[in-house]
């Protein structure tokens, strides 16, 4: 697998300027690619904020796991992803921590076409996603200009280009241990999606398949209770705790409104597998 920069060296530029929508101004060919990126997605997210209304009044809390599959696989077929951003999540920027002891793979759970994969590869990563929706995993690749080698993988249809691949298939039937080593889990709108039995599910399909010191990096969503009907449903930090604390050493390391969806709060955790 090569570096990060020869992976970007070979991507088709967007006609866009090297200015990010923030205004920031592109440093290098590698940071010029993840401003056009951020131009093809800012209309992208002004487009779709309004379908997080969509997220509410039809998913029932005891829902199993085929009925989410359909659930999810429709608003894919619908293009009512509102929950999709178009910029690197702000609290992934200012609290990931894995780059510290140099690049690793970071397994990236439910992760839709989230242009967080791109910032992860950006730093030197391999990205492994997990999605369930091959829909979401072609957007990914078309929409970054690049074309993925498509292959089986066991259950997973593998989309993959440079250091980034998705897993086409249900989360639940991918075994961590057929990656050799995980380095980190990055998890933005993944718990805060499934139902409650399914969180549970989750948090124990973690425990098992996570060696001593891999790190989650857990982004969650809080509203008050009864605020709104989920997904994304909230999950408190009484909850995190709960999911997590026999397995896992749990630290909160901060909360910002979330932009896209009214009197929410992200709140992010570093939850270390002992
Ligand atoms: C709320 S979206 C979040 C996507 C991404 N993490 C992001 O931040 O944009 C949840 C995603 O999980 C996927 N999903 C739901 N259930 C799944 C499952 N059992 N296995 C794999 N993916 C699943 C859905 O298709 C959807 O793209």
């Amino acid at each position: 697998m090569g570096t990060a920069t020869s992976y970007w060296a070979t991507a088709n530029a967007f006609e866009t300027p090297p200015i990010s929508p923030d205004g920031r101004q592109a440093q290098s060919g590698l940071e010029q690619k993840s401003i056009e990126m951020q131009h093809w997605q800012h209309w992208q997210h002004w487009q779709h904020w309004q379908h997080w209304q969509h997220w509410q009044h039809c998913y029932p809390e005891d829902i199993d796991g085929a009925m989410n599959q359909e659930f999810w696989l429709s608003k894919w077929k619908n293009n009512t992803i509102g929950f999709h951003r178009g910029q690197p999540n702000e609290l992934l920027l200012k609290h990931a921590t894995w780059s510290t002891d140099g690049p690793c793979t970071i397994l990236v759970p439910l992760c839709g076409k989230s242009v967080d994969l791109l910032w992860l590869a950006e730093r030197g990563h391999s990205v492994v996603g997990v999605e369930l929706s091959e829909m979401a995993a072609a957007a990914f690749f078309e929409e970054a200009g690049l074309s993925p080698t498509v292959q089986q993988k066991g259950a997973f249809q593998s989309y993959s280009h440079g250091p980034i691949e998705i897993l086409c298939g249900d989360l639940f039937d991918f075994k961590t241990t057929d990656l050799t080593a995980i380095g980190g889990v990055y998890d933005r709108a993944s718990l805060v999606a499934l139902p409650e039995n399914l969180r549970k599910k989750y948090a124990s399909w973690l425990a098992a398949g996570l060696s001593a010191n891999t790190e989650l990096f857990l982004i969650s969503v809080q509203y008050a209770v009864g605020a709104r009907k989920g997904p994304p449903f909230s999950v408190a930090e009484q909850e995190v705790t709960a999911l997590f604390e026999q397995s896992f050493v749990i630290k909160k390391l901060g909360t910002t409104p979330a932009t896209d969806l009214k009197d929410c709060d992200e709140v992010c955790y570093r939850i270390v597998r002992r």
